[in-house]
Formats: C-alpha cells, sequence, structure tokens
C-alpha cells in the first residue's frame, strides 16, 4: 500500500459520530475512517442508558418539551435554535436506527420502550418523562454496531489503527490529515476536500473518569494548534455515578429505573437538593450534592462516596411517594428479574469489579469525570467556524464530542449525547460529501509530513529526563482537585499554574521502545501532550469566567451572572499561552430564569 491516500471525504473517528457521518458522506463521495482503534471498541459502546427522542411511547411527550428541557438543563448557555434542531431530528433519527436493525428493548405492545433520564420532564404532570429509548444498558453498544455494519454495507474505506498526529491547512482550506500506521510506525498523508474530526472528548484529563484510556483530546489538540479556537472548554461534566475510586460508569438508567442515592446515614440525599425531580435532576445538581454531602461528612464510612440502591426493596419502596405508575396507572412494582433485565450490563460490572450484586446490594458511587460540552465550535451542519462572528472554515467539520454545536451549553442533559453524535454526524457527513461534490482538491503540500515528523522525532530523541507517567498522574490530580465538581480563583490558578510547568517538563518526556511496531509507548506519550494542551485551556477557561453555572460551579462566585457572563468563551492556543475572545448566545423563545429541580 503506498503511503499517500486521496479520498473526497475523510473521518477521524469511528465512534457513533465518525460512523454516522461516514454512513452520510459515503452515499455521495468517496469516503474514508482513520481510527487510532478498531471501529467497534471506540467509546460510544460504553454509553450505557439511552438515546433521548420525545417519541411517546409511553406517556406524552413532545418536541418542545425536550427542547426546553435542554435549555434550562444547559443552564441557558445552549444555542437555542441548534437545540430545537436536535430536538426536531431526534424522532426520525431514533426510527432511521431502528429500521437500519438496532435492536431497542420493547414495551409489551412492541415499541420501542423508553425509560426516565435526569432533566428531561412531563411539563404537565411536573414528573421525569419517560424519554430515553434504549437497548438494555447497551445502547452506545449497540448504535456502534448497528452503524459499523452499514459502512462496511457501503463500502466505507476504513483504515483501523491507524492515528491521526495533524491537520493539513493550505492557503486557509483543509487539505487532509497525516496519520501514523500503528502496526508498522510508518507516516501516511491523506488528501481530503473534507476532513471531520469526530474524535471524541479529553476526560483521561481528570483522576476519577468514565472514559476510556483513547478518550486523550487529540482532536482538541491538534485543532487548536492550528489556530482554531476552542468553545466553553471550562464546562466539563462530572456524571453522578461512577464506581467509586475506578470512575467506571454506572448508568443514570439505574435511576431512571427507581435507584436512589443514598448517603451515609442512611438518608435519600436528593430529597433536600431537589425536592421534586430528586435522583433526576439534571447531573450538575446531583454531582454537587454528593460533594456536599461526603464534604460535610456524611458520606459512606465517611468517605467520598454514596450508595446507589436499585434492590427492589427500596425501588418499590420509594415509587409510591415518587408517583411512579405503570402507563395504565396501576401502582409501579418490580423485580430482581426485571432489573437484571433491564440493567444486566451494570449488575455484570458490579460483580466483577466490586463483588457486589446490584439486586441485592447498594453500589458504591462518586461523581466521575464524564463529557466534554466544549470543544471545535460548530453549526448545525458540522462546519467548524473560527470566531466571534461564526466564520466557517472551508472543508473542515466536526461532530460528536469534539465538537461545540452549541447544544450542550454549561451541562448536558444524559441520553443528549448519543442524540448529539447521530443527529450532528448525519449533518457534517452530508455537508461534507455536498462540498466535496462542489469543490476541486485543493493543493497539498509536498512537506506535508515534515511538521508530524518532527513531533515524532523530538520524543524519539529526547533525553527521558522526565517520566510521562508521572507528569500524567500530577496533571489528574491537579485538575482533578482543582478544576472538578467546585471550583476557586486560588485553585484553578494554581491549576493553570502547575500544567504550565508540566508542559514545560514534558519536552523532556522520551521513550525507552525506540521501535516502530506498535509502538503505544510513543503514541501515550504524543496523548499526554494533546491532554496537557486540554487540561490547559480548560483550566484557563474557567478561571476567567467569574459565575457559576451548569458543571461550572465557583465557590468564589456562587452565582449566574447573564448580565455579564451569558456568552460561549472562544479560547485561542498560540505560543504565548491562552488568548480567550467571547461570543454570543443565540437565545430564543426560553428567558433564562433560575433553575429549579
Ligand atoms: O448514564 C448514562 O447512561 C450515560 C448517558 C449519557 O451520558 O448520556
Amino acid at each position: 500500500m503506498s503511503n499517500h491516500h486521496q479520498h473526497e471525504v475523510v473521518i477521524v473517528g469511528a465512534g457513533g459520530a465518525g460512523l454516522m457521518a461516514a454512513l452520510y458522506a459515503s452515499r455521495g463521495a468517496d469516503t474514508a475512517v482513520i481510527s487510532k482503534l478498531y471501529p467497534t471498541r471506540s467509546h460510544t459502546g460504553a454509553a450505557q442508558g439511552g438515546i433521548g427522542a420525545a417519541l411517546g411511547n409511553l406517556e406524552k411527550d413532545t418536541v418542545e418539551w425536550h427542547t426546553y428541557d435542554t435549555v434550562k438543563g444547559s443552564d441557558y448557555l445552549g444555542d437555542q435554535d441548534s437545540i430545537e434542531f436536535m430536538a426536531k431530528e431526534a424522532i426520525p433519527v431514533v426510527y432511521e436506527l431502528e429500521h437500519m436493525g438496532l435492536p431497542f428493548s420493547r414495551t409489551e405492545d412492541g415499541r420501542i420502550a423508553q425509560r426516565p433520564f435526569g432533566g428531561h420532564m412531563n411539563k404537565e404532570t411536573n414528573k421525569p418523562v419517560t424519554r430515553a429509548a434504549y437497548a438494555a444498558d447497551r445502547t452506545g453498544h449497540m448504535i456502534l454496531q448497528t452503524l459499523y455494519q452499514q459502512c462496511v454495507k457501503n463500502e466505507v474505506n476504513f483504515y483501523d489503527e491507524f492515528q491521526v498526529l495533524d491537520l493539513i491547512v493550505e492557503d486557509g482550506k483543509t487539505a487532509g490529515v497525516v496519520a501514523v500506521d500503528l502496526s508498522t510506525g510508518e507516516l501516511h498523508t491523506y488528501h481530503a476536500k473534507s476532513v471531520i474530526f469526530a474524535t471524541g472528548g479529553h476526560g483521561r484529563v481528570w483522576e476519577v473518569t468514565s472514559n476510556a484510556y483513547a478518550y486523550t483530546g487529540d482532536g482538541v489538540a491538534i485543532a487548536a494548534r492550528k489556530g482554531i479556537p476552542m468553545e466553553d472548554m471550562e464546562f466539563f461534566q462530572f456524571h453522578p455515578t461512577g464506581i467509586k475510586k475506578l470512575g467506571i460508569l454506572i448508568t443514570e438508567g439505574v435511576r431512571g429505573e427507581g435507584g436512589v442515592l443514598i448517603n451515609g446515614e442512611g438518608e435519600r440525599l436528593m430529597d433536600k437538593y431537589a425536592p421534586n425531580a430528586k435522583d433526576l435532576a439534571s447531573r450538575d445538581v446531583v454531582s454537587r450534592a454528593m460533594y456536599i454531602e461526603a464534604r460535610e461528612g456524611r458520606g459512606v464510612n465517611k468517605e467520598k462516596h454514596m450508595y446507589l440502591d436499585v434492590t427492589p426493596e427500596v425501588v418499590n419502596k420509594y415509587a409510591k411517594s415518587d408517583g411512579r405508575t405503570n402507563p395504565d396507572g396501576t401502582p409501579y412494582v418490580t423485580t430482581a428479574e426485571e432489573i437484571l433485565t433491564k440493567l444486566p450490563d451494570i449488575i455484570d460490572f458490579c460483580r466483577t469489579y466490586l463483588g457486589i450484586d446490584p439486586v441485592k446490594q447498594p453500589m458504591p458511587v462518586q461523581p466521575t469525570a464524564h463529557y466534554a460540552m466544549g470543544g471545535i465550535p460548530t453549526n448545525v451542519y458540522g462546519e467548524v467556524v473560527i470566531d466571534e462572528k461564526n466564520t466557517i472554515m472551508p472543508g473542515f467539520y466536526a461532530a460528536g464530542e469534539v465538537a461545540c454545536v452549541s447544544v450542550h451549553g454549561a451541562n448536558r442533559l444524559g441520553t443528549n449525547s448519543l442524540l448529539d453524535i447521530v443527529v450532528f454526524g448525519k449533518q457534517a457527513g452530508k455537508k461534507a460529501a455536498e462540498y466535496s461534490k462542489n469543490n476541486k482538491y485543493p493543493s497539498f503540500p509536498d512537506d506535508a509530513k515534515e511538521n508530524t515528523q518532527k513531533q515524532v522525532d523530538h520524543i524519539l530523541n529526547s533525553d527521558g529526563s522526565e517520566s510521562a507517567a508521572d507528569i500524567g498522574k500530577e496533571m489528574k490530580s491537579v485538575m482533578m482537585d482543582h478544576v472538578g465538581v467546585f471550583r476557586t480563583e486560588e485553585g484553578m490558578a494554581k491549576a493553570v499554574e502547575k500544567i504550565r510547568e508540566l508542559k514545560e517538563r514534558y519536552q523532556k518526556v522520551g521513550v525507552t521502545d525506540k521501535g516502530k511496531v506498535f509502538n503505544t509507548e510513543l503514541l501515550n506519550v504524543w496523548e499526554l501532550g494533546c491532554l496537557l494542551d486540554s487540561a490547559e485551556i480548560t483550566a484557563v477557561s474557567a478561571l476567567a469566567r467569574k459565575e457559576s453555572r451548569g458543571a461550572h460551579a465557583r465557590e468564589d462566585y456562587p452565582k449566574r451572572d447573564d448580565k455579564t457572563w451569558l456568552k460561549h468563551t472562544l479560547a485561542w492556543m498560540n505560543d504565548d499561552g491562552i488568548k480567550l475572545g467571547y461570543k454570543d448566545v443565540q437565545l430564543g423563545k426560553y428567558e433564562p430564569k433560575e433553575r429549579v429541580y
């Protein structure tokens, strides 16, 4: 195989967003997907509880309610036109996945089953609404398998286990990428008319995270190094229920099925923090409540975690007081068998990793770094926009967690990420194919590999006086302590200083493996550089925002300040550090209000 390739559309990343983009692009253009993992190992496979769509299969639901809940969940930072677009597209896209063969769980009469999730409400009953369409607790896994099969059928070209290291830009236009073939260590160039980044998030910046090892902010770092600003990076979501210390996700679907959070004193803690939505308040609210309980000494065994209890006794005990009924209005009663059928993977994880059986015992959980609301700025068609005026960068697209549309604003609602990847993956794929049809190949530089080769040689030739493991550990710890669920000026300033020191030390990290075949040590060092860039942009953006909004909770500025801060952050990375700018939030019919759950 030659090391130079040409495809009209090149997609980087093979998770749900990348595969949906590939499926749509391949209907109109020669399309390739480059992925550092085998596609079905992508992190979408870890998404569990469901995909949000107002199908109304079990009770009344509307696109308008879905839109409103997402705007409110975003703490009014989400762009309302984009949110409405996503909520509308949700219904046809879920049926489209069904028709592709996705094995959704079913209601007794054969419709797609739906369960409640945090922040999604029925506006008539004022109770959580059943909006999350699910396939047991393997919804992301099923989406990934379904889309991969469709892409194979559509003859998408796959470059599996190729790591993209650089984006090629010529005269302001995207011209392709450079990647390393992990099996040989050879660099490959890809000449493209359109490039779509669907590279996922950067949760490995934090110590306790639900994110896969591969979630190292590659897309953020590569784009930022090309002068593209990052939007709203200060907003990073902590999911309330990760397995204690390990961070592995315990789906919000557990609470959707009636599971309850209990503190170390045996009390149901969410009664106090969200008297109406309780355990199904939005994630920022629940994570903060858990932190406060632990800080005030009410963690389990006075430690940092709480219990999540989904045993039938507890679910049935609270069902009545929570007003939880069957669709026909009869009292809701569950059994161990039903819980096992609806949450098989969760039960398996807990049995495997903790030796605990969730149908008989509560699970020890703590908030875990989960999802990047910020990222590469795009419009609803996946087109990357590079300034305050939303100027489009020709030929460059982004979709999924690496992108900031912005539909999640300051806090994402559960189930809206699987929705985001399929809705905006589809739009990006369509738009990239259309652009490719209407444009010639841009010129491709002869020295396209030079920048990448320099990065690789720098690592290979470094004196190795610093250790990647130490730097990674220190980064995770400072980000967890100071740019986590609660933040202060002093803590974030400390974090910025530390990250900058770590970036200096990173220059001296080397590798002991100088080989070419599957040199994962070299790759991990390169990925650490991406994590450090992502951490710096996050911490600097957070330090500047002097208010509390969604996932950005400042103890020194505890209130939301719409007068000054109802705006998106844009952060440019350059040789002198990070330069910040701001752009307007697209408001609509929902006026910012205090959020009550
Ligand atoms: O809790 C979960 O199943 C995660 C879903 C999500 O992040 O949307």
